[in-house]
């Protein structure tokens, strides 16, 4: 049988919703623009919750698209057959069009006449209802009578069978799940998709979201009924070839294959594909259109943990830390044609690569040294658990390490104060991302649409201002009191610089120019010399904002009616970002 590649499954996918009327987008970003409330896209429907809500999509009421996600909640499964920090999820949409009897239908039509799937290899499961919702017979129904073996449908609980909020409120609801039965022996009586034993994998997952769930737990209807769909691209072409994990399937072959020539140690395939996981993620990471750089906070903090997790097992396979690159060069070309946006940032993305783990290095020996210093101070021969945390939050020195290191002396480790001091450590970080979820998915508010149209204006008068027209946006960030806008420039501005900027964007705002939306085909929008990120994929239609002459840029908005209506703009800061971007932090008042 020809080997299914990933590309193969995208292009079958998009073709074939396309087929049924789907409108084909874009993978968004990783890094959700102006989404203060989380840190990466995890899913499909992510960056799609303002039109799950009620928002008009400008590509209409059925969508298809592969989406980059990252989940880093499992990375310590990495490594297992089945698990990656880095996916893509193929998906499809209804806002408010069709509904369950559609959907599973087209799921069955799919895996079943495309994918070629034997109907007896296929078990669903279904929502058996609760108080918040009801058992879903007709979901049920429909599998029965599409083919599906009563045998082979399992009514299952909000446990299995419920999806989202993707944060802590937001849309949701019962799902109906596909598994392939792979064909090892049922492990019990009551054996069912709920059990990991390995019969039934998860390929798909049809969410019908007609709920929103409140802040205080609680759901309400939504006003339209829409279907989220998730199909996870790797899994999914790893099963249908016949492969024991996702670490054979055509991306990462060459990657496993270039480790093990370079290593020669045996036994170490999960070392190896955790350097394989790790490098992927990193490189879209650095190369996405809103890419990031290893730092100490948020997004940059989860790629230097990637990036030094991964050096850690290089050292392990004793391979040179230049396979690094190496690595991440084979995913830029295998990549490319899909992401090309990995190929624009090829040098950024190598660059980066190579001083984080020389700046690795640098920790490692700085860490050795601090160890020795706090050798002085362990009493018997035991290494405190606050000790050890602080070699590994403030020297990004790994708790393996020091726990290797302190055998060495003879010396054993607190890991149960480590653990706590984690653990402490962790929950106040996750305060602050519940924090951040104030910030709220649904926050379309007022103050966050007058701050969307206070950056395209300082976008535009940056340009002007500083007499550059290749100043582009490089990130972007909105929360109800400011805005955060990053973008390449060489050098720090002066004070008169902000001053001239600053007064540029009040001059609009006093003008009361009206913010006009457009939707039309992206190709149209940018012969208009609309800005934005133009991606050359797919004839896709976009909305356009136009502020009189000042500005045009291609944005999902929301935005203020007229500049008017914005108050007064100033710039509290302006910092460097990373090498060459330069981040300006202002607000509204
Ligand atoms: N949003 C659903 C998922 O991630 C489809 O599984």
């Amino acid at each position: 049988m020809k080997t299914l590649t990933t590309q193969d499954l995208r292009q079958q996918y998009l073709s074939f919703f396309r087929e049924k009327g789907h409108t084909i987008i874009s993978s968004a970003s990783l890094i959700p623009d102006n989404d203060p409330t989380v840190l990466f896209t995890t899913a499909g429907m992510h960056p799609l919750v303002p039109y799950l809500l009620g928002a008009k999509h400008p590509g209409g009421t059925r969508l298809t698209d592969v989406q980059k996600c990252v989940r880093t909640g499992d990375i310590d499964e990495v490594g297992d057959a089945t698990h990656c920090t880095f996916f893509e999820m193929l998906g499809n949409w209804s806002l408010g069009d069709y509904f369950k009897k559609e959907s599973i239908a087209f799921s069955f039509e799919f895996l079943t006449k495309v994918l070629g799937i034997p109907t007896d290899r296929l078990a669903v499961s279904v929502f058996a209802g609760d108080d918040d919702c009801a058992r879903d017979e007709v979901s049920a129904t429909r599998w029965e009578e599409l083919g599906i073996a009563k045998e082979n449908i399992f009514y299952l609980p909000k446990k299995n069978n419920w999806w989202g909020p993707a944060g802590i409120t937001g849309p949701c609801g019962p799902d109906t799940e596909i598994f392939f039965i792979t064909g090892k022996e049922k492990c019990c009586d009551d054996c069912s998709p709920a059990c990991d034993c390995g019969r039934y994998v998860e390929i798909w997952n049809n969410v019908f979201m007609e709920f929103f769930k409140n802040q205080d737990g609680t759901f309400r209807p939504l006003a339209q009924k829409n279907v989220d769909t998730g199909m996870g691209l790797e899994r999914t072409v790893a099963m249908l070839n016949g492969y024991a994990s996702v670490y054979d399937i055509d991306v990462f072959k060459p990657v496993m294959e270039l480790l093990k020539a370079k290593s020669g140690k045996e036994g170490h395939e999960r070392d190896m594909r955790i350097i394989a996981d790790h490098i992927r993620t990193a490189t879209f990471m650095l190369g996405d259109e809103n890419g990031i750089t290893p730092g100490n906070v948020d997004q940059g903090y989860i790629l230097r943990r990637l990036i030094r997790r991964a050096v850690r097992f290089v050292r392990q396979i004793e391979v040179d830390n230049s396979v690094l690159e190496e690595i991440s060069k084979i995913y830029i070309d295998e990549y490319a044609p899909f992401y090309p946006e990995l190929k624009e940032n090829e040098e950024k993305i190598l660059s980066e690569l190579r001083l984080e783990t020389e700046r690795f290095d640098k920790t490692v020996a700085q860490g050795i040294k601090e160890f020795e210093k706090l050798r002085g101070y362990i009493q018997e021969n035991r290494l405190s658990g606050k000790a050890a945390f602080r070699l590994y939050d403030t020297f990004g020195f790994p708790i393996e390490m020091t726990v290797e290191m302190a055998k060495e002396y003879d010396i054993t480790v607190d890991m149960e104060g480590f653990e706590k001091a984690y653990k402490e450590h962790q929950e106040r970080s996750h305060a602050g991302a519940e924090q951040k979820f104030k910030g709220g998915l649904a926050d379309t508010g007022v103050e966050t649409s007058r701050l969307h149209t206070a950056t395209h204006l300082l976008n535009a008068c940056l340009k002007k201002i500083l007499h550059d027209d290749s100043i582009q946006q490089k990130g972007s960030n909105i929360t109800a009191e400011r805005l955060r806008f990053d973008f390449n420039f060489p050098r720090p501005l002066t004070p008169e610089e902000i001053k001239a900027v600053e007064d540029a964007v009040n001059a609009i705002i006093a003008e009361k120019v009206p913010v006009v939306c457009r939707e039309m085909p992206i190709e149209e929008a940018r012969k208009l010399g609309a800005i934005g990120v133009f991606k050359d994929k797919y004839q896709e239609i976009v909305k356009t904002y136009t502020i009189g002459t000042y500005s045009m840029e291609m944005c999902g908005g929301p935005h203020a009616e007229n500049t008017g209506d914005l108050g007064h703009f100033t710039i509290l800061k302006e910092q460097s970002s990373s090498a060459g971007i330069r981040r300006i932090k202002a607000i509204l008042s």
